[in-house]
């Protein structure tokens, strides 16, 4: 036995130490891959590329994503080195975070990276659809004059609805406040006195779809909140209202939305996220009275910096056996 003992011991002793990897599956701010580059082997793949995330996957003890990554099940089944999934943002919907648990992985993201950046958005796009800002910025570069064509509306006195008064409902709600606007909100989880010292009241959907000029949505995709606002809901709007998603497409049903704008029961909507991402082909974009981006919610310098350095800090410190306080 002894002999063998020593061979091991020696063996052990010769054995390299195995450098985690950290797989980079979305684009991520530069400051952050410096808190990783020295510590970990740090790979990159497209996330949206399955096979070679499953294959790259196999060898990853973390993966930091974006929204755009899907990590489910399968995903986590095919990473038996797992210790953290990091989400460089908000939204947690794509990741499957059961599945995560039951297999001891940690889940962590940036909850607050990018929530003024989000409520920008949202504000862009709301100015934007009242004022007909990209059609006539379109039609203008093609050569044509046309002031009558792109008349707006203005929002002083108007009626905004939020769907969603968490963090970034709230930040959208104080921001739109101060255009003289008076606010309603829908949004079961919170207390009406948290509603009132935000200036909001808070109401049921059905009024807040029948009172609003401009909705705007802040909730997360849930079990819950697909299709919240669909078919049956847009019969009951004004049909100046203004709609806007920059939270999650699915949320407001883009079909049902699409047919209400053909209808004209629906004024114009600006839409950041869409039910499959990436999207460039909607029904929605057919319509000149729709501003659309393609998911720029939490596309600054200074979101992307946050999100990607309290990722980046929360996996180092879970990688080498440390407490992560909440980013
Ligand atoms: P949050 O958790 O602080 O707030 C969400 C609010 O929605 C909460 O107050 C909650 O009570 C409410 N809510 C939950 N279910 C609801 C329902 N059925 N009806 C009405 N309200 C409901 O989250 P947050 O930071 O404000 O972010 C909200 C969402 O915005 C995220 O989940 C994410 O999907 C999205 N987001 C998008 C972008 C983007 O790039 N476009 C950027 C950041 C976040
Ligand atoms: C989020 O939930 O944080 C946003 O959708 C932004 C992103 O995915 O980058």
């Amino acid at each position: 036995m002894w002999p063998r003992r020593a061979v091991l011991d020696s063996s052990k002793r010769e054995a390299k130490p195995v450098t985690p990897v950290v797989l980079i599956a979305e684009e991520l701010a530069p400051a952050a891959l410096d808190v990783l580059a020295h510590d970990f082997d740090v790979r990159h793949v497209d996330g949206t590329d399955r096979a070679a995330l499953l294959s790259a996957l196999g060898e990853a003890d973390a993966v930091i994503v974006r929204s755009a990554t899907q990590i489910d099940a399968e995903a986590i089944a095919a990473a038996p080195r797992l210790k953290v999934v990091a989400r460089a943002g908000v939204g947690l919907d794509n990741v499957e975070v059961a599945a995560a648990t039951a297999r001891g992985v940690m889940v962590v993201n940036a909850p607050t990276s990018n929530i003024v950046s989000a409520a920008e958005q949202a504000i862009a796009l709301l100015l934007a659809v009242a004022r007909n800002t990209a059609s006539a910025s379109a039609s203008l570069k093609n050569g044509e004059w046309k002031r009558s064509r792109y008349t707006g509306v203005e929002l002083q006195g108007k009626t905004v609805g939020v769907v969603g008064l968490g963090r970034i409902g709230t930040l959208f709600a104080q921001r739109i406040a101060a255009f003289g606007t008076r606010l309603i909100a829908y949004d079961p989880y919170i207390q009406p006195a948290r509603a009132a010292q935000l200036g909001v009241r808070l109401v049921g959907l059905e009024e807040l779809l029948r009172e609003s000029d401009f909705i705007s949505i802040h909730a997360p995709k849930t079990s819950e909140t697909g299709g919240l606002i669909g078919a049956k809901e847009l019969q009951l709007v004004k049909p100046e209202v203004r709609i806007i998603n920059a939270a999650r497409g699915g949320v407001v049903d883009e079909i049902a939305l699409a047919e209400a704008l053909a209808e004209g029961r629906v004024a114009g909507a600006g839409i950041d996220v869409y039910v499959k991402e990436p999207c460039t082909d909607s029904p929605l974009f057919k319509f000149d009275n729709v501003v659309a981006t393609p998911h720029l919610g939490a596309s600054t310098h200074e979101a992307q910096d946050k999100a990607g350095l309290a990722v980046a800090k929360s996996v180092k410190l879970a990688l080498q056996g440390e407490f992560v306080p909440d980013a």
